[in-house]
């Protein structure tokens, strides 16, 4: 099968497409065909290893030292089961599912074995049925960011809520999520993206490369912070400051990712419902993944960026 290798940390075109060994499910996976997966912001961090010395040192222990102990690298996966192993029983031959996986990574290839269980190595749910494969990669990403961190909130019908970062991945999905729950929702980013966040339902947006401060009378319930910690700006420190006495500050960089499949099935019905709706900004063909690294790498995509690989 064809798969997109990581053989050392560095820059994009560390990457490579090489033909591997197809992989065989054992008793207890499943042998997913992999039509799409997604450059995350996660995937750049992990290519890179570009991020702060606290978090390098762990994440180098956990992922390789020198290199990824996977030199198959990729988070998102959204395809069709091939084949199941005698003991998997959530799911059969023929179901299209989508999901993450985890620090098992190896989502940039044709053919990918997981666990039908959620564990660190992952988690998979049927995908939802009116989206395609492509959209379904940002769903699985974005959704399971946004939802685990917006749910912090318990965010209540007329709420005041403040999305920061609201054109990304996450921030697209937060958005959504957010006006699913009634609240009002405010989106902050940069000029090009004002027209999309208003598109998702955001009732007013703040354009952070126009704005420094807000109006100190603006009282937030609840403040996702969907870049997460390490960009901040005099924009985000005023956004702190106008959050109501009782209210909720959460960065999405507070804790780990769980991989989560009941998270994934919610998602899924929210979508079917047609209460969210996954963003796509570029699709990129599977020999273009360098392309499409550089592209995520700039920290600025408009929802998600997907890999086309069948
Ligand atoms: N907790 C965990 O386990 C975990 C796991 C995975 C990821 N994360 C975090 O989640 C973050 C978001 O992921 P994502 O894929 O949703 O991000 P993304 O799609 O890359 O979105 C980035 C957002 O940040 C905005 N932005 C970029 N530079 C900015 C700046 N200087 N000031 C204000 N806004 C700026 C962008 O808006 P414009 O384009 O309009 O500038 C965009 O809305 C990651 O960066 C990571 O920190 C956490």
């Amino acid at each position: 099968m064809k798969a997109v290798l990581c053989t050392k940390y560095g820059s994009p075109e560390v990457l490579l497409l090489k033909e591997v060994e197809k992989p065989t499910p054992g008793d207890n996976e499943v042998l997913i065909k992999i039509f799409a997966t997604a450059v995350t912001a996660s995937d750049i961090f992990i290519r890179s290893s570009d991020i702060p010395l606290q978090f390098r040192i762990p994440m180098r222990i956990m992922l390789g030292i020198t290199k990824p102990r996977n030199p198959i690298i990729g988070l998102v996966l959204a395809g069709e089961i091939e084949s199941i192993g005698k003991n998997v029983k959530r799911f059969k031959t023929g179901d299209q599912v989508y999901g993450l996986t985890g620090l098992g990574m190896g989502a940039y290839a044709e053919y990918k074995c997981m666990k039908e269980t959620d564990s660190m190595h992952g988690c998979l749910a049927i995908k939802p049925g009116n989206i395609t494969y492509e959209e379904a990669t940002v769903a699985a990403y974005g959704g399971l960011l946004a939802f685990q961190y917006m749910e912090k909130g318990n965010i209540q019908p007329g709420q005041n809520v403040l999305i920061y970062g609201a054109s990304g991945t996450s921030g697209t999905m937060a958005i959504q999520f957010a006006k699913f729950l009634g609240a009002k929702v405010t989106a902050v980013c940069s000029t090009s993206n004002l027209d999309l966040v208003k598109s998702l339902g955001a009732d007013s947006v703040i354009d952070y490369t126009k704005v420094d401060v807000i109006d100190s009378g603006a009282q937030y319930d609840f403040i996702l912070d969907a870049v997460g910690k390490i960009k901040t700006s005099k924009l985000k420190v005023a956004c702190k400051n106008a959050l109501a006495t009782v209210g909720k500050y959460v960065s999405i960089d507070d804790g780990n990712l769980l991989l989560d499949s009941n998270r994934l099935a919610f998602v899924k019905e929210l979508i079917e419902a047609g209460h969210i709706k996954p963003v796509i900004d570029k699709c990129y063909k599977f020999e273009d993944i360098v392309e499409a690294h550089r592209y995520v790498g700039k920290g600025h995509k408009k929802g998600g960026v997907v890999i086309k690989i069948r």
